[in-house]
């Protein structure tokens, strides 16, 4: 019976598909696997099921010999050496699709309550401080005819601009390659140069996979091109921004606002930044939606059965692995 480590108690139904198949090692603990525990857990294992929390690097890919795939319940796959996988014959995959609406939902909830003051203005009322209609009360930005601007048109990045339109918002993005006409189309949307896409936006939301290319993509350079009326999403990976260059302009108002539910240092903040007041943050809960944690654990437990029985699963992320 082929053995495999799951790092972090996943939705019932995944585990479903392996029990009794396979022999199971889950960690027991409501937290992620120390570097200690990941260690030991890859050592008799022919597959990992991981968590974007798991640091899965080249010293973890060696301890594992007889390691065949490694299922990231995730999208986004940052947090694998790839290229030492694929060097050692272990399938990667990740759970693309199933979390596009969710995300895409997250980010929209994120922009309506900084440029609304949600969260402030629900510990406003809590507090007693509501004395009544008040013409400056939590004013803020309007959506309508504003332009939202989108770095990274994927799957997330064409699902929110779905929902832009539906704000009647003004939509550009940039984009490595260029979307095909008839796509721009569907989203009524303009192809701009990066930066140009930054000048415009009065809503800048981040879609794009992370890797070291384009760490600290949003720096203090670029957050100078903003509008001092814009705003800030990140949905997508927390070094994509230049956090503490992030938390200065905010002090300075330099920009109204941002909301992040992604962060440089996960889960660490970087300091000052809970002290904003222009800035809403949520805990990486852009996937967290009861059917989209479901279908993610269905998938990493798939892919997993897939290649211990000798089977191309649905997402390889190193389809080189194969040939
Ligand atoms: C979430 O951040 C994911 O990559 O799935
Ligand atoms: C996510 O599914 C993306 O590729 O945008």
């Amino acid at each position: 019976m082929s053995t495999i480590f799951i790092t972090r108690k996943i939705p019932e139904e995944g585990l479903k598909m392996l029990e009794g198949k396979y022999r199971l090692k889950i960690n027991p603990a409501d937290r992620p696997v120390t570097r200690q525990e990941m260690l030991e857990g890859v050592k008799e294992a022919e597959a990992l099921l991981c968590m974007l929390t798991d640091r899965v690097d080249r010293d973890v890919i060696e301890r594992a010999a007889n390691l065949k795939v490694v299922a990231n319940m995730a999208v986004g796959v940052d947090n694998i050496d790839l290229k030492a996988c694929t060097e050692h014959g272990i399938v990667v995959t990740n759970t693309p699709g199933v979390l596009t609406e969710a995300t895409a939902d997250l980010t929209w909830a994120l922009l309506l309550a900084v440029t609304r003051h949600i969260v402030a203005g629900d510990h406003f009322v809590r507090a007693g401080k509501f004395n009544g209609w008040a013409p400056l009360l939590f004013v803020g930005g309007d959506l309508f005819g504003k332009t939202l601007g989108i770095i990274g048109m994927g799957r997330i990045g064409q699902a929110v601009a779905r929902r832009g339109l539906g704000f009647g918002m003004r939509i550009v993005y940039t984009k490595r390659e260029r979307l095909p006409l008839e796509v721009e189309k569907e989203f009524k949307a303009t192809y701009l140069p990066l930066d140009e896409v930054i000048r415009e936006a009065d809503y800048l939301t981040l879609h794009l996979p992370y890797s070291p290319e384009v760490h600290h993509l949003i720096n203090r350079k670029r957050l100078e091109m903003m509008k001092p009326t814009a705003y800030l999403i990140n949905t997508a990976r927390g070094a994509l921004i230049d956090e503490q260059a992030l938390v200065e302009h905010l002090k300075e108002h330099k920009i109204a606002g941002a909301a992040l539910d992604v962060f440089e240092k996960e889960p660490k903040l970087t300091p000052g930044l809970i002290e904003l007041d222009n800035l809403v943050l949520a805990p990486h809960t852009g996937s967290a939606t009861i059917s989209t944690r479901r279908i993610m654990a269905e998938m990493a437990a798939k892919s997993i059965a897939a290649v211990l029985s000798g089977v191309k699963p649905e997402h390889v992320v190193n389809p080189e692995v194969l040939e």
